[in-house]
């Protein structure tokens, strides 16, 4: 089967950095065609550096990487996460980027590259959702263009870990969420409810370190980020595209609350009744996962890096 064409946007942080790595690790499965980055766990000045520097480790200088939004739809300053040190990678000693960032803006190249792959390419948001949000609204005629969009991001069927009722990235820019979970595009969704499975430890992580020098650093950015939250969020979309049995989930009808109340984020998914087999539906929202063959899976990729 021909690889994913993915675009990933992202706001690394270390979860993401797991997840550029994974599909680096996966060309059979998955063709990286650039990286948009976007405010999100840090400014986008570091999602942007470690973007690159990601890359960079991995010997990837070849992938794009573009710098998209610096703030959320309706607010002047994006709300931030702790987990992943100030630097937004751990805070580990980490290659700088030996690659600049490309020159055009993130929302004008998926504009771009969605037009020249009309039907051909998954969009994988693992941040907040301001850069795809507005090249929809920049561009509507993009959104049936679109393959599929598969995010990490809401919590359907239990808590949030920004509020009570809301995951961080779609909690950060609702109004992007509804531009985008709304636009009619074939969606799956890894929220909360799937990816507080994917736990790591210290243990695997022991083993993982000494595989490679490269190893080492992404251990050590994820005992750093594991402290705090030690799961794998992110590298789950990557993982379902190169091994879609790891996952199960349902069908259902998702809404985004982007008021700023008490619900700001909160990912409402209205489950399809088994008798109403022929309904249409516009989500799929992933529940469970076969945790032991996702973390055999993760270490074997990484160890080919
Ligand atoms: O809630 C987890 C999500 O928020 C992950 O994408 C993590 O990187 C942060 O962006
Ligand atoms: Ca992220």
């Amino acid at each position: 089967m021909a690889p994913h064409k993915i675009i990933l946007d992202c706001d690394p942080g270390v979860d993401d950095a797991i997840a550029i790595l994974l599909a680096l690790a996966s060309p059979q499965e998955i063709e990286l065609l650039g990286i948009t980055t976007v405010a999100g766990n840090v400014p986008l000045e570091n999602t942007a550096r470690n973007a690159r520097r990601i890359c960079t480790l991995a010997g990837r200088q070849d992938i794009p990487v573009y710098a998209g939004c610096s703030r959320p739809m309706l607010e002047a300053e994006g709300r931030r996460s702790k987990v992943h040190g100030n630097d937004g990678l751990g805070n580990v000693t980490l290659p700088e980027p030996d690659f600049a960032l490309q020159e055009e803006h993130a929302v004008d190249y998926l504009i771009r590259a969605i037009h020249a792959a009309s039907g051909e390419i998954t969009l994988c948001p693992i941040g907040p959702m301001t850069n795809i949000a507005l090249a929809i609204v920049k561009d509507p005629s993009i959104a049936p263009k679109i393959k599929q969009l598969v995010f990490m991001g809401g919590a359907a069927f239990c808590p949030g870990n920004s509020s009570p009722v809301a995951e961080f990235n779609i909690y950060v820019d609702p109004w992007a969420a509804h531009v985008v979970l709304s636009a009619g595009i074939p969606q799956v969704m890894f929220g909360l409810d799937v990816t507080l499975q994917a736990k790591i430890n210290s243990n695997y992580l022991d083993a993982l370190q000494q595989v490679s020098p490269l190893l080492a650093s992404a251990t050590a950015m994820m005992r750093s980020y594991g402290a705090s939250d030690p799961c794998l969020h992110d590298p789950c979309v990557i993982a379902w595209l190169i091994e879609p049995s790891l996952f199960s989930g349902v069908e259902g009808d998702i809404s985004v609350s982007y008021h700023d109340d008490i619900h700001r984020g909160q990912t409402v998914v209205a489950v399809k009744p088994r008798h109403l087999a022929d309904n249409q539906t516009n989500i799929t929202v992933m529940t469970e996962v076969d945790k032991p063959r996702l973390l055999k899976m993760l270490a074997e990729r990484l160890s080919r890096l």
